[in-house]
């Protein structure tokens, strides 16, 4: 090798190892290339700010989603954050994790039980596998708009459900919403429950959503969120319960044809956080971040009900056939579900009377 070609490659290889310790952590600290990064803000300036923040920060804080980026969970996220460093001055900043890079919705609530992680926007699925009171949210029907849910997450019975939470090491604190659930079918378009008779349907693994899909007759497969895709894709399920918020930021468009809006139930997330993490801190500070969940939820109702007609549009534009399905036809379903789910615990009894016209 000649001496200029020598120089010219000594020069690259000390410019490339100058750009990797610049990107991966020059702080010495526990960086590794496998560790998940948190999402880049949707404005870099304001992603920079939070970074030069945090150096001062008394409390930083990290956040779990299993959600990616463009769902409205993950955008109620970055609105939390934004408020929470905000009103704190910077004292606390939150570093938000999307798409389950933390691990599946289980795995991140035992982190939060165990003060590894501080706060989740869990599904109120998951939650009820620790707490029973909170498959109430799926009584189907119950809600026509997810503003009236919005509303119903102050009421006396919604708080008793947080307040169940202590004796997990959680702090339930809030309940977000993303859109109602719908029924999306791979190749047939359903108008019924008995159309449903023999489809083998995905439901989000928990017990209430289950057996409102068994009592149409369908044979029904809980799997979590990211590996329906592929499910669906090969066969192994007919169609899926989901949101039109998910069945676009997962694609599913591309593996279903039929979408029915049945709106059947609304799907709230709790934001919870480590009980001795919130505990510890000055009451100043846990208003903060009440305050701050409190805007995000709001953020979140407002955009997301604004953005119905328009999801809808999006996925027709996909290729997908779009429709209405009334509430009338699952009359029958709803009936079973208030009988047997009204028996189970007193607060989901008090739930569903409160809720129920
Ligand atoms: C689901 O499991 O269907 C789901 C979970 C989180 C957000 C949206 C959908």
């Amino acid at each position: 090798m000649s001496l200029l070609k020598y120089w010219k490659s000594l020069t690259a290889s000390l410019g490339l190892m100058f750009l990797l310790t610049a990107c991966g952590g020059g702080d010495g600290g526990s960086d590794t290339a496998s560790e998940p990064e948190p999402a880049e803000g949707e404005t870099g300036g304001e992603e920079e700010a939070a970074s030069e923040g945090s150096a001062d920060a008394e409390h930083s804080f990290k956040l779990g989603v299993i959600t990616p980026p463009a769902h409205m969970w993950h955008q109620a996220a970055e609105k939390f954050k934004e408020e929470l460093e905000a009103n704190s001055d910077g004292r606390m900043t939150l570093e938000i994790y999307p798409s389950g890079q933390l691990g599946n919705e289980s795995d991140m609530l035992q982190q939060i039980e165990a003060g590894s992680l501080d706060f989740g926007f869990i599904t109120a699925a998951e939650i009820s596998s620790r707490e029973e009171a909170f498959s109430a949210w799926f009584t189907p029907y119950l809600f026509e708009t997810i503003k009236d849910a919005h509303e119903a997450r102050q009421s006396d019975v919604a708080t008793e459900m947080l307040g169940t939470l202590d004796q997990y090491g959680m702090t339930g604190l809030d309940y977000l919403f993303a859109g109602q659930r719908v029924m999306l079918f791979k190749d047939k378009e359903v108008k019924k429950p008995e159309d449903m008779e023999g489809l083998v349907l995905r439901v989000t693994p928990s017990p209430p959503m289950l057996e409102f899909y068994n009592s149409t007759g369908a044979a029904t497969e809980g799997i979590p969120l990211p590996e329906v895709y592929s499910a669906v894709q090969t066969g192994v399920i007919d169609g899926m319960d989901m949101d039109l918020d998910a069945t676009i930021t997962n694609k599913f468009f591309e593996v279903v044809d039929y979408g029915a809006v049945t709106n059947h139930m609304v799907w709230p997330a709790v934001a919870v956080m480590n009980s001795a993490t919130f505990t510890d801190l000055p009451e100043e500070d846990q208003q903060i971040i009440r305050d701050s969940l409190a805007t995000a939820a709001d953020f979140a109702v407002e955009t997301r009900f604004a953005q119905e007609e328009e999801f809808k549009e999006t996925l027709a534009d996909e290729g997908m056939t779009i429709y209405e399905l009334d509430k009338s036809v699952f009359e029958e379903q709803i009936q079973n579900f208030d009988e047997v789910y009204k028996q189970k615990d007193p607060m989901i009894e008090k739930f569903i009377t409160t809720f129920r016209e």
